[in-house]
């Protein structure tokens, strides 16, 4: 029985790692989800019914119900979640990580009196599973807007340290003198939660996707631990599997928006925001240009080649559909029709991307930024659809920007530039961008699927 429960443990680790190189690409990430989700299957079925251990009867139980529970909250809850909403529910999940593997700390930290290295694992996965479970609903709530503001005590940065720093302390202490109280074990649960509430509510603006994406590494660090604790490989492949690829992710995102991790945890990037809004804003002088779908419509007519660059209002406005059409009608009248993708646009890694391969755009279309930029000079229109910090040129050309350094795409560097929003209202980072009052951009103000609906509709009578 053992050899067939570790036969599938193998079988599951690998499925995991195919998954997660099938979720590199849209074409197999469908597939790859399924497949590390059978694998995911298996090992859990394998270690309820083939685990060499014998369980009461209630156990079995127990378990049915919770994961019958847990299944239909789920199903609902990913069945229901519109893409905009879908950065919350990965931080819900990722919190029920956490909070699973805080639980295993709870739980078996009596079990293991008396073995040090079992200890301190345990010690550890209660910590890191603690912070992970509080700061992702912090994060949560920051994402669903109802936290929105970053919250700051002052020095901040030295209370969290310090605090972590006692933190830790306490649970050497604890290990080292091998102390079975619950009483201290609690205040260890509790101070790690509060510590990661600490540790989330000052960070803000446009820096909540590497906080997210460090959490998620988190959580699995603190379920490797859990696989290390139990000798189970396939917790302990999962759990690597998911930490280093939030790690990697937690880096690419750094890299995108030009911030150094220490930055994004110590810097107040939401701080600066607003004196930076004001002198951008004074600095920003000129008039904006207001434009109509028919005239849109001209110029993509004429054009040989347009760039859409698509940003968090695409999303919101759920006009993925029809901007597809709008690339197909295009391509029809022989334009030269690419995507340019920002690695932050949107609110979630590859949010663009999800979003347009829901509408079956083809992947070869979608161009990432490094390759996109040398390509706006050369091009007649540059569409901007709901997207604005990912085109503000003031990442470039302002250093009292809080953008300052982040790579962008180079929109204005094109002949015409078209921006589509509703309001001259700023983005998710609540800084005026300098674009929409560029000589060669005209607006075109309305929600993104009404607005494509009209534009499509006037090339249609060209
Ligand atoms: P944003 O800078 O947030 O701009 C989106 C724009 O869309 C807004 O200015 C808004 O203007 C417009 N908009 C909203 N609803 C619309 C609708 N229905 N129709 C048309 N336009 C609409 O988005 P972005 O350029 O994609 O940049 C992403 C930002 O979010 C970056 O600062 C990034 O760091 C941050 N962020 C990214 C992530 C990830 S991982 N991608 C996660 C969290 C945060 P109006 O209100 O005037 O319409």
């Amino acid at each position: 029985m053992e050899f067939i429960l570790t036969l599938i443990y193998l079988v599951a680790s690998i499925t995991y790692i195919l998954g997660l190189k099938m979720l590199g690409h849209p074409k197999t990430a469908r597939k790859g989800n399924l497949i590390a989700a059978f694998g995911m299957g298996i090992a859990i079925i394998g270690t309820i019914f083939i685990y060499p251990k014998e369980v009461p009867m209630m156990i079995y139980v127990l378990i049915g119900i919770a994961i019958l529970i847990g299944t239909i909250i789920g199903w609902l809850v990913a069945k229901k979640v519109a893409m905009t909403k879908m950065p919350e529910l990965v931080s819900i999940f990722n919190g029920m990580g956490g909070a699973s593997a805080a639980l295993i700390g709870l739980i078996e930290f009596h079990h293991y009196q008396g073995q040090t290295l079992s200890i301190v694992t345990i010690l550890a996965g209660l910590i890191i599973g603690s912070i992970s479970f509080s700061g992702s609903m912090i994060a949560w709530g920051k994402l669903n807007g109802t936290i929105n503001k970053p919250i700051r005590i002052p020095k901040y940065n030295i209370i969290n340290n310090l605090f972590f720093i006692v933190l830790v302390a306490f649970a050497g202490f604890i290990a080292y003198q091998g102390i079975d109280s619950q009483l201290y074990l609690y205040v260890l649960f509790v101070g790690a939660l509060a510590y990661g509430v600490l540790f989330v509510l000052p960070i803000g603006g446009a820096d909540m996707p590497v906080v997210i994406s460090l959490l998620n590494s988190f959580t699995g660090l603190a379920a490797a631990l859990g696989g290390f604790l139990y000798g189970n490989m396939v917790m302990l492949t999962g759990g690597i599997l998911v930490g280093s690829a939030g790690t990697i992710l937690t880096f690419a995102m750094c890299d995108a928006m030009n911030r150094s991790l220490s930055s994004v945890i110590f810097g107040a990037f939401g701080a600066t925001t607003s004196t930076a809004t004001d002198e951008a804003s004074r600095k920003i002088k000129g008039n904006i240009k207001e434009t109509t779908p028919s005239d849109v419509a001209i110029l993509m007519n004429y054009a040989n080649k347009v760039i859409i660059i698509p940003g968090y209002g695409l999303a919101v406005a759920q006009a993925q559909h029809i901007i597809h059409e709008l690339e197909e009608l295009l391509i029809k009248k022989g334009v030269e029709v690419k995507y340019a993708i920002h690695p932050v646009a949107g609110r979630m890694p590859g949010h663009m991307n999800v979003l347009l391969a829901e509408t079956n755009v083809s992947y070869d279309r979608l161009i990432e930024m490094e390759d996109i930029n040398p390509e706006f000079p050369n091009t007649d229109v540059v569409f901007v659809v709901g997207a604005n910090d990912v085109v503000n040129p003031a990442a470039h050309n302002d250093p009292s920007s809080p953008i300052y350094g982040m790579p962008i795409l180079e929109a204005e560097n094109a002949k015409y530039i078209v921006v589509n929003k509703r309001s001259m209202k700023p983005g998710y980072a609540g800084i005026e961008n300098e674009l929409f009052y560029n000589q060669k951009t005209s607006m075109l103000f309305g929600d993104a699927k009404d607005a494509l609906g009209k534009l499509v509709s006037e090339l249609k009578n060209m």
